[in-house]
């Protein structure tokens, strides 16, 4: 490491989903490689990275106003002869290109979510020439082959990007356009990765995907494994003691996937699986290829197998032309299942995708009348399901010390919050836990026996 690298710091700020969570971790990784450390203090930072999220345009606008901050930090920082250097990653970084650093002139480096890899380099070119980079190109060349190879892990649990991009286009949704086409990583790659982070402690690992239950990556002998394949695969590795995935598409949860539930003691009984809309009508609209019989169909025998399974949903509501009695079948949908967990929204219109030109846009007073509707009957659901938890003993991982730093943090198998008072040697352990509380998003207990 040179000493003209060695004191860089670096300041993160992640928006979005999980996958961007994983890709905020890679860049660091890349990023300490060239002798950068992380800070938590904007005003320290000799390069900033917003990893941006364009799925619905409240994320998208956070990214301007954070901008806008970040330039008055920038001028102190010059005003004290320290140079500054800002760059947008991530969604926005993709669907906005040039058009940022034209809103926001206080914007070095543009880089898409492709191309991340090559962030120390365009740093590099960007210092030495002064001129504005913008980087949105979906090179050939694949980025997970020329991260940095050594991870770093922070907790218990890590994240694990087995699949990326989507061809499914629902007509409200951007990410096939910021993400690209569906691409699988190998299971050799994955495993390695998988090892190396098992190797440092991890002891749960969720796969990442924007459509993670279409994994279809290579083996070595040039055939494919599906999902469940994978996860048998990872599930051999000693020390890795838990198995999660996100997000799936009702159309691709097949028999293998399904029977896995039942099958391998370390896929553990929680399942995202998002639906959008209850109304066979809208879900034509939306290009979700199921209606809602089919997905309760799913539901049911996903049930079959696992009845304990805690199911997980993404709503939208007052998608153009989403009727009262639209609505009410989405109420009906939400009923018949009885979701665990569930994350609900207004439909945001995005350019470029065809359900911002569809006519019949619903008023806005409309749809946060329904979504605090839907969200009563969700919040209702899962507070139903925590409660059904006491009484019970589960086991729990631990991850983290509470911010107040008086509790210890885990997960149930079930994905629910637990907290408990115990000794930070305990991190990184799985034992029962008598649960005795719940609150609206999380359970308290104590260790048993203890
Ligand atoms: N790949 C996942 C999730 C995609 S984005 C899937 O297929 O389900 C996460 C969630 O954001 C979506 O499930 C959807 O509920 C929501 N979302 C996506 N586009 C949106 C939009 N334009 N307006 C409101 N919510 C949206
Ligand atoms: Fe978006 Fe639909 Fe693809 Fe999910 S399946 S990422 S909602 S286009
Ligand atoms: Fe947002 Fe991109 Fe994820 S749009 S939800 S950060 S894939």
């Amino acid at each position: 490491m040179s000493s003209y690298t060695a004191d860089k710091k670096v300041f993160m700020k992640t928006f979005g989903c999980q996958m961007n969570v994983y890709d905020s971790e890679r860049m660091g990784e890349a990023l300490a490689a060239d002798g950068y450390v992380e800070t938590s203090e904007v005003e320290e930072a000799d390069l900033v990275i917003l990893n941006t999220c364009h799925i619905r345009e409240k994320a998208a606008e956070k990214v301007y106003s954070d901008l806008g901050r970040i330039r008055d930090v920038r001028d102190a920082r010059r005003r004290a002869g320290k140079d500054t250097l800002v760059t947008v990653a991530g969604c926005v970084a993709q669907a906005e290109g040039a058009e940022i650093s034209r809103r926001a002139p206080v914007v070095d480096l543009v880089v898409g979510p492709q191309s991340y890899h090559r962030l120390p380099d365009l740093l590099k070119k960007r210092s030495a020439t002064g001129e504005r980079i913008v980087e949105t190109a979906f090179p050939e060349e694949e980025k997970f082959a020329h991260l940095a190879p050594a991870r770093q892990v922070r907790s218990a649990t890590a994240f694990l990007t087995i699949q990326e991009g989507c061809d499914k286009f629902c007509t409200f949704c951007v990410v096939p356009y910021t993400r690209g086409m569906e691409y699988s990583r190998s299971v050799a790659d994955l495993e390695k990765e998988a090892r190396a982070l098992v190797g440092k402690g991890v002891r749960e690992l969720t796969l990442l995907g924007q459509n993670v239950n279409a994994y279809h990556g290579a083996l070595r002998d040039g055939s494919e494994a599906t999902l469940s394949g994978l996860i048998s695969h990872l599930a051999r590795i000693d020390g890795l003691e838990r198995i999660r995935y996100t997000t799936s598409h009702p159309r691709n949860m097949s028999d293998d996937l399904i029977a896995a539930h039942a099958e391998e003691p370390k896929l553990m009984p929680y399942l995202h699986l998002p639906v959008q809309s209850g109304s066979d009508r809208i879900l034509a609209a939306m290009n979700r290829k199921h209606t809602a019989e089919e997905y309760l169909r799913v539901v049911e025998r996903i049930r079959a197998v696992r009845p304990d399974i805690a199911l997980s949903t993404d709503m939208i509501v007052g998608f153009p032309g989403e009727t009262e009695a639209d609505f009410e079948a989405t109420m009906d949908l939400v009923k018949a299942v009885g979701f665990a967990q569930s994350f609900s929204f207004k439909y945001s219109p995005r350019p470029g995708t065809p359900a911002a030109n569809m006519d019949d846009q619903v008023p806005e007073a409309v749809k946060s009348e329904r979504l605090a509707r839907l969200q009563y009957l969700l919040t209702d659901q899962q507070e139903r399901f925590n409660a059904l938890t006491v009484g019970r003993t589960v086991p729990v991982l631990f991850e983290r010390r509470a911010r107040n730093n008086r509790y210890l943090v885990g997960r149930s198998p079930y994905l629910q919050l637990v907290q408990v008072e115990g000794d930070s040697a305990l991190l990184g352990r799985t034992l029962p836990v008598d649960i005795q509380g719940h609150g609206p998003g999380s359970l308290s207990g104590v260790i048993a026996g203890h």
